[in-house]
């Protein structure tokens, strides 16, 4: 059987958590089943890194003006004007698709998403979303939520979800989930025989964004820098997307009161792995529910304890349904829970090695990379051939994909699995 041909369209080249997911899968496809090609709207980090792993990068970059994500640029004349900038590129962009002729053009971000089905159906070529963020009005603005929810379900031959959370933000799409994977360089090994770093460091690592919650974690570390003269806090990632002014009101309440001079800002950093090894607990503080949460997971698999504010993915890594709680869960915003869950940590440090051991050995079995890219293969190959291609072959089908294997396909606006 030839490879399939998969195009993945993402609007961004930084290395945000689904760009960082899409270098591990594209790295553990097999060549023999995927021909890949990734097409960015934008040149950046992302494109070395790929290249670097021997994956085949192209850029065609997209006016930036096009689909800012404040909730005016949705509506009204924002938007129109904002359709009238992507049209002449969804022409290159098809143009570039007919040459490339992919079997499945797939998209792994709210832009790509839009402009990758315009583009792909208008050559008659299925087009896969995979869906990295949730579908929710605490997130988007109303009309973009309405907007992807009917596409989802009626002009996308297939819908994938980093998580079932994310899934049930799409109700009434049948969704396959295809977890971020972890690779076997992300996973550390026995957590029984980590050196705790003394004094403890307590850290939290990604984007510095509202989404990410720097600012709860300040105020965590407030309340427990005056009870804990010894502790120390990390700062682990920087400003992406245009998000600066919230960055430097982060650095400035890091520097106030008992919290000074002890709060070290590592800026971005490549190896991620490193940092969470200096770490004695990880805290995750997203004051809105995470889509995934891939620092959880590979907090986990380098035996890290973790904290996590509740909602999202963070349920599925953290209290997985019928399995043991793999690490502390507060409700989101909760400052005071996050400062206290942290103190159940450091003041049982054999019970929280023990519990970490869990999640290390759990997190291995449940997140392989190799397993994201099964499902995702298994999902391009019930896609290829559902739309008539220029040869006029096989018509559409009308139902969307079932089962995988390997993963659940969940028929999402159902309740919550725990
Ligand atoms: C996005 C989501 C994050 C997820 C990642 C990979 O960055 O915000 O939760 O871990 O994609 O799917």
């Amino acid at each position: 059987m030839t490879p399939i041909r998969v195009v993945v369209l993402d609007h961004t080249a930084q290395t945000g958590g689904a760009e960082l997911a899409l270098l591990r899968l594209a790295t553990a496809l097999n060549p023999v089943e995927v021909d890949l090609t990734v097409l960015l709207f934008d040149d950046g980090p992302l494109v070395g890194m790929l290249t670097d792993r021997g994956v085949r990068v192209r850029v065609r970059r997209l006016d930036p003006r096009v689909g800012t994500s404040d909730r005016q640029a949705a509506t009204g004349w924002a938007a129109v004007r904002s359709l009238g900038r992507a049209l002449p590129f969804v022409l290159r962009l098809r143009r570039e698709l007919r040459l490339l002729d992919p079997d499945v053009v797939h998209t792994t971000s709210l832009k790509a998403d839009l402009i990758g089905l315009v583009a792909g159906r208008s050559i008659r070529r299925p087009v896969v979303w995979h869906v990295h963020d949730r579908i929710a009005a605490d997130y988007l603005p109303a009309p973009v939520v309405r907007l992807f929810r009917v596409l989802a379900r009626r002009a996308v031959t297939a819908v994938v979800v980093n998580s079932r959370a994310t899934g049930r933000t799409l109700p009434r799409v049948r969704s396959t989930v295809a977890y971020p994977g972890l690779a076997a360089d992300q996973i550390g090994p026995d957590p029984l025989a980590r050196a705790v770093p003394q004094p403890p460091v307590v850290g939290i690592v990604g984007r510095i964004s509202p989404t990410k919650g720097q600012r709860e974690f300040i105020a965590a570390a407030q309340l427990l820098a005056r009870q804990h003269p010894e502790l120390r806090f990390r700062v682990v990632g920087d400003a992406l997307f245009s998000e600066q002014d919230y960055a430097d009101t982060v650095r400035r309440r890091a520097k106030e009161g008992a919290l000074s001079g002890r709060v070290e800002f590592t800026g971005w950093v490549a190896d991620t792995g490193a940092e969470l090894d200096r770490l004695t607990v990880l805290v995750h503080a997203s004051p809105t529910p995470e889509p995934f949460g891939q620092v959880v997971a590979e907090a986990m698999a380098r035996g890290v304890p973790v904290v996590a504010t509740a909602g999202g993915g963070m349920d599925e890594i953290v209290r997985p349904g019928g399995g043991p709680v793999r690490g502390e869960l507060v409700p989101a915003g909760d400052v005071a829970g996050l400062a206290a869950a942290v103190e159940r940590l450091l003041s049982d440090p054999v019970a929280a090695a023990d519990r970490a051991r869990t999640a290390w050995s759990q997190v291995r079995r449940d997140y392989p990379i190799e397993r994201t890219a099964a499902v995702l293969t298994a999902v391009w190959q019930r896609a290829r051939g559902s739309v008539p291609g220029p040869s006029g072959a096989p018509g559409r089908t009308t139902s969307a994909p079932r089962s995988v294997p390997t993963s659940p396909t969940v028929p999402t606006g159902e309740p919550p699995v725990h």
